[in-house]
């Protein structure tokens, strides 16, 4: 049976317009401009189809932070499932299920933080261990001895990594909080590249070729392109719109992982092309995780990871190091 979640509209394709400015609620802040433009830098890019092979078999594993997965796609963190999605279901319930459903389709879950920190942010590190998935918890920049607190108690945990949505120093709720979240520079991060110890260290909400190069030099082993899916600037370009600049600027410096308005296989494939080691989704698997649990999660990743194969298969690319710019081509609008 299905479950509700009133607060999002459920539209044929979730492309921000429908829900702009909806916070609490899964919009993107202000007029919805840089979710919107998230979805829509998409249509800048086509495939080139390339059926002219032998190829038999597509493979379509990768390997990020020593783990293989069943293609090159994770799920993004999202906090506070009852207040965004209008749901009954707590943020420790959604992400048991979704542990569950990204081990059983060998992918990695992100999971999110908030401002209560036994709801938000340890039963959900808590699940990825409970189930046996492999999880990174995604703390908040919140000032440093709350970080250290957050990162000591993960640390005897069981989880792939440690993240942090530095773009969230811009929510209007955590900005004005009795815990109050900051920015973080070349020094913040390496302080806290070291409290994580030896597990991976991922700075997501970047999106400049400056803000990546600081985050390499601190020590991060990952960033993600991101800009919190639209929630925290409005007015911003999309995110498809600054990946090959930054991975011009690092590319093999450190994993470079992007999200934002991926909606399809074909979306994944694009960015992979572009040089991306991998992509995050957020609303969509969210939604379905939701309302469906574990079952509505793996349906939807299973579904974007046919229409990547298909992509694969259409393009000519039997492995993942076959996809490269020259399967897609940039159109004039
Ligand atoms: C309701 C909601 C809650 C979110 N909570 C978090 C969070 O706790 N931590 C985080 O890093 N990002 C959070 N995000 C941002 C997502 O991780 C991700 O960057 C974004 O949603 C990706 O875009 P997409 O949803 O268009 O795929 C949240 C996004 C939404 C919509």
């Amino acid at each position: 049976m299905k479950r509700e979640a009133n607060l999002c509209r459920k539209c044929p394709v979730c492309n921000g317009n429908a829900c702009k400015g909806e916070i609490p609620g899964v919009g993107g802040i202000g007029q919805g401009i840089s979710f919107i433009n998230n979805v829509q830098a998409f249509k800048k890019i086509g495939l080139l189809i390339d059926v002219v092979n032998n190829i038999k078999d597509i493979n379509p594993e990768t390997k990020l932070f020593n783990k293989s997965i069943s293609f090159p796609m994770m799920v993004a963190p999202i906090a506070g499932i009852k207040n965004n999605y209008g749901t009954d279901v707590t943020d420790y319930e959604y992400n048991s299920d979704l542990a569950r459903a990204c081990k059983d389709t060998d992918t990695v879950c992100f999971v999110g933080d908030g401002i209560d920190m036994e709801n938000m942010f340890h039963l959900p590190a808590r699940a990825i261990q409970e189930q046996g998935a492999s999880g990174f918890v995604t703390i908040k920049p919140w000032i440093m001895d709350k970080v250290t607190e957050r990162i000591n108690l993960v640390n005897e945990f069981n989880v792939l990594g440690i993240a942090m949505d530095i773009d969230a120093a811009g929510l209007p709720l955590l900005r004005n909080s009795a815990t109050p979240v900051e920015n973080k520079d070349y020094h913040g991060l390496k302080k806290i590249k070291e409290l994580c110890k030896d597990k991976p260290f991922v700075v997501k909400g970047i999106m400049t070729i400056e803000a990546a190069k600081i985050a390499v030099a601190a020590g991060a082993d990952g960033i993600v392109i991101s800009n919190h899916g639209g929630r925290v600037l409005d007015d911003c370009v999309g995110t498809m719109d600054v990946l090959e600049e930054i991975v011009e600027a690092i590319k093999g410096e450190t994993t470079i992982l992007i999200d934002g308005g991926f909606r399809t296989g074909t979306d994944i494939f694009k960015a992979i092309a572009l040089g991306a080691d991998g992509v995050l989704v957020g609303r969509p698997i969210a939604l379905a995780c939701a309302t469906e649990g574990d079952e509505g999660a793996k349906k939807a990743i299973n579904k974007l990871k046919s229409e990547f194969i298909h992509a694969m298969r259409m393009t000519g690319c039997a492995t993942i190091k076959d996809i490269n710019k020259s399967k897609i081509k940039k159109l004039t609008m």
